[in-house]
């Protein structure tokens, strides 16, 4: 079949368009169209043909229900029995938008629409391309995501075309969706209401209006034998190519955690990805990064998630790691289909960042000039399981010298090179918290903890790595002395290696 693609303009939607597409409806076709949710898969509701047709286009088992979407509240009457007169007052608040109530079902709704049970889902979206093509459909209209079962939702027509082209009649490209995730989903069968799915529509926002408001406990994420009462939230939903895992902490663990896994997933030669946000994304330096939206607003992100999670499976990486967010308004919502796309796998930021004994490390001499700066480049070449940032700084350094010829001279022929380098004096500002400071030579340590204070950071490279062997200083010797500094640095520097990577034995 060939999908016809029709660009539909929110502003000014032509009329045309709009009955050709009601028409393929009333006809028992199927039409892709945008909701403010995530792109729906319509098909006549009351029609259990049409209902067969949109499983198989999605590939979606069909015990999985349908909602029916409607355009004006009356239409409830004639699908719906027993409807609560709690139903008034949240359509009156929430409807047309993102809330999908679950009722009685009347005769006149098939079994192949509500997936052979006797309770219907009905909402009322507030996109106005949606209502006037329920509208010329005759008022009825099921409409699951129209994706792929087992893809994201879609968020944009170029989504429902990759899943769907070539599966369904038409597609209405109106640009993309507002929300970026599915409607709220509201039990009105049991007392108090349930949620079976968060959503835009929070419980805060609707406690309000009909009282206390329960909420699916499957849906929390911990270990429970129970299936969820909406049937599609059983199912795994999506899984990415890649393995999701999302890191919880405070935010700022969160980003050294994330640092941290992905230096050493890249150091085991995986690729990775990280869904990070605006406030963070700079912070990374490993993988393909991307910034799902703001943490000032979270709707950006829950509009992002899913066009990043597809992203991502057109990206060669093998594992991705995302940050979380708080489980306060939407946030609810953009945790559930994370959790659900990540398998529920879950990384404690503060177990990684815990093992971080050190996260700095500085080399410290007199003049910043040979055997600091030598230090610091062949720490940086060894295989270190953290990821640290190593320097190296002097104590009296009075302009930015470069480094001495005849060690650059040694560390040449040892295939290194501190060409880069010029001389920095160390700060106060650098002596706080994580750091690591070797000095050279025991008088370096006393001048150093005479003039910072003692907060039990500061040791020599000798006396930290456990050896005997003292670093002659070649300075204006020759250069075979700065030979020798070096094959004693090199040994020094493999031993602080060791010691370093001890700290994170058997962790991430
Ligand atoms: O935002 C939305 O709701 C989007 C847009 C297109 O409107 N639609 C959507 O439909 O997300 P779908 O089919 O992808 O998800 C419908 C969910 C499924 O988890 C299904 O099990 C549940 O609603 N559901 C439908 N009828 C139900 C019923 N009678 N009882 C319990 N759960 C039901
Ligand atoms: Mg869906």
């Amino acid at each position: 079949m060939e999908t016809i693609i029709k660009k539909i303009d929110k502003m000014n939607i032509d009329q045309k368009t709009i009955q050709e597409a009601g028409e393929i409806l009333k006809k028992g076709g199927l039409v892709a169209f945008p909701t403010e949710t995530v792109y729906g898969l319509g098909a006549n509701a009351l029609d259990e043909e049409a209902a067969r047709k949109t499983y198989a286009a999605k590939g979606r088992p069909s015990d999985n229900p349908l909602i029916v979407h409607i355009c004006e509240v009356d239409a409830l009457n004639r699908i719906a029995v027993n409807i609560p007169e709690e139903v008034g007052r949240l359509a009156e608040k929430f409807w047309p938008g993102p809330l999908t109530l679950i009722l009685e079902k009347s005769d006149e709704v098939p079994y192949g629409t509500t997936g052979g049970l006797d309770t219907v889902a009905v909402r009322m979206p507030s996109d106005s391309i949606a209502r006037e093509l329920i509208r010329a459909a005759g008022g009825y209209v099921s409409a699951p995501s129209a994706n792929t079962s087992g893809r994201p939702s879609p968020t944009a027509a170029e989504h429902v075309r990759e899943d769907l082209d070539g599966k369904i009649e038409m597609i209405l490209d109106g640009g993309s969706v507002d929300i970026g995730l599915e409607s709220t989903i509201l039990d009105m069968t049991v007392t108090p209401p349930m949620i079976l799915r968060p959503g835009a529509i929070t419980a805060d926002m609707m406690e309000p209006v009909v009282g206390h408001v329960s909420i699916d406990e499957t849906l929390l994420g911990r270990e429970t034998d129970k299936a969820p009462k909406a049937p599609g939230m059983k199912y795994r939903h999506y899984a990415p190519k890649a393995k999701l895992m999302i890191v919880e902490g405070n935010v700022k663990e969160e980003v050294l955690a994330i640092r941290q896994l992905c230096y050493a997933a890249v150091r085991e030669g995986k690729r990775v990805g990280v869904i990070a946000t605006n406030e963070t994304y700079s912070y990374y330096t490993n993988g393909v990064v991307k910034n799902i939206g703001t943490r000032e607003n979270e709707k950006t992100i829950a509009r992002n998630l899913y066009a990043v999670l597809r992203e991502f499976d057109d990206e060669e990486v093998d594992e991705i790691y995302s940050e979380s967010f708080a489980l306060q308004g939407i946030g609810n919502a953009i945790m559930n289909r994370l959790e659900k796309a990540a398998g529920h796998l879950r990384i404690s930021a503060a177990s990684v960042v815990k093992q971080q004994k050190y996260r700095r490390i500085i080399f410290v001499s007199m003049t910043d000039t040979c055997r600091g700066p030598m230090a610091a480049e062949m720490l940086r070449r060894e295989d270190l399981h953290q990821e640290y940032v190593i320097d190296s700084r002097g104590m009296v350094v009075l302009f930015p010298e470069p480094v001495n010829q005849k060690a650059e001279a040694v560390m040449k022929s040892a295939q290194m090179t501190m060409a880069s380098h010029t001389a920095v004096a160390l700060s106060e500002a650098e002596m706080e918290g994580d750091i690591l400071l070797l000095t050279m030579d025991e008088e370096q340590k006393i001048k150093l903890t005479e003039q910072y204070g003692d907060n039990g950071n500061i040791y020599t490279l000798k006396e930290f790595t456990g050896e005997e062997t003292d670093i002659p200083n070649p300075y204006g010797k020759p250069l075979n002395v700065y030979g020798e500094c070096l094959e004693t640095l090199s040994k020094l520097i493999h031993k602080l290696t060791e010691k370093l990577n001890s700290f994170t034995e058997g962790g991430a």
